[in-house]
């Protein structure tokens, strides 16, 4: 088991939350993640000796570990250049934010108002992937870690995520299992390395959870 000081010295990178993109002055598009898992992976890292860097996405949620860095950002393309810019000087990513794929071609500065009775489209526009961007950055010396949060086709879409992205492992969580995915404390995961490596979680705190990946993952 990962403690104390087995990370001394190295500096890892996580994401964290949800993205939020903007529609107008006070509505966005967003999902329902908490930030739990991504800031437990941050405590987990920390609690084994290393330098974190936190990108996080909107959340209640605060850090009181020491050597945790937290970089709070509202919208995928900001959280793309905060872990696009850190990454490089890290040994490692665990990126488990929920990034909006897609966001709305046009931001209004002010409260779009009702027009008529008439419905209304958004036109959206994809955002980047900072996963795979980091993927085609790594060196050989980095482990990239990503996750995968199914509903259908699990093990299946996560390998080829795992594959298309240039990972070092991807963990898969099904919204299928109870008390796993968004908001709970909770989570069960499946662990996939690049080299065909499995290994299954029970549903445990997203504590125990989190330890089990930096253990995995930094050995
Ligand atoms: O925050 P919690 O409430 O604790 O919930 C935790 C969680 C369910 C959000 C977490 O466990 C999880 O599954 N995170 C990934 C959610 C997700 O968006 O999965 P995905 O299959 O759409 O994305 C695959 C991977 O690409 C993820 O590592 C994601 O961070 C990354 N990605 C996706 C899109 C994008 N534009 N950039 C990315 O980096």
């Amino acid at each position: 088991m990962v403690g104390g000081t087995a990370l001394a010295g190295q500096r890892w990178l996580v994401t964290a939350g949800p993205t939020y993109e903007r529609i107008d002055s006070v509505r966005f598009i967003g999902n329902y993640s908490s930030g739990k898992m991504g800031f437990a992976l941050a405590e987990a890292l920390a609690e084994a000796g290393a330098d974190v860097e936190l990108v996080t996405g909107p959340t209640s949620l605060n850090i009181t570990r020491q050597r945790i860095n937290v970089h709070r950002v509202e919208s995928a393309r900001e959280m793309y250049a905060s872990a696009t810019e850190v990454f490089p000087s890290c040994r490692g990513a665990i990126l488990s934010a929920a990034v909006a794929d897609y966001r709305p071609a046009e931001t209004a500065d002010h409260k779009l108002k009702k027009q008529g009775d008439e419905g209304m489209t958004l036109n959206l526009v994809q955002n980047p992937d900072i996963l795979a961007t980091l993927g085609g950055m790594k060196s050989d010396k980095q482990t990239l870690v990503g996750f995968a949060l199914e509903t259908d086709n699990e093990l299946q879409n996560a390998k080829s995520k795992l594959k298309r992205k240039n990972l070092d492992y991807i963990v898969l969580n099904s919204l299928r299992d109870k008390g796993a995915g968004f908001g709970v404390d909770t989570n069960k995961v499946t662990i996939i390395g690049r080299d065909g490596s499995r290994k299954e979680s029970t549903l445990l705190s997203k504590q125990e959870i989190a330890r089990l990946i930096v253990n995995t993952v930094t050995h």
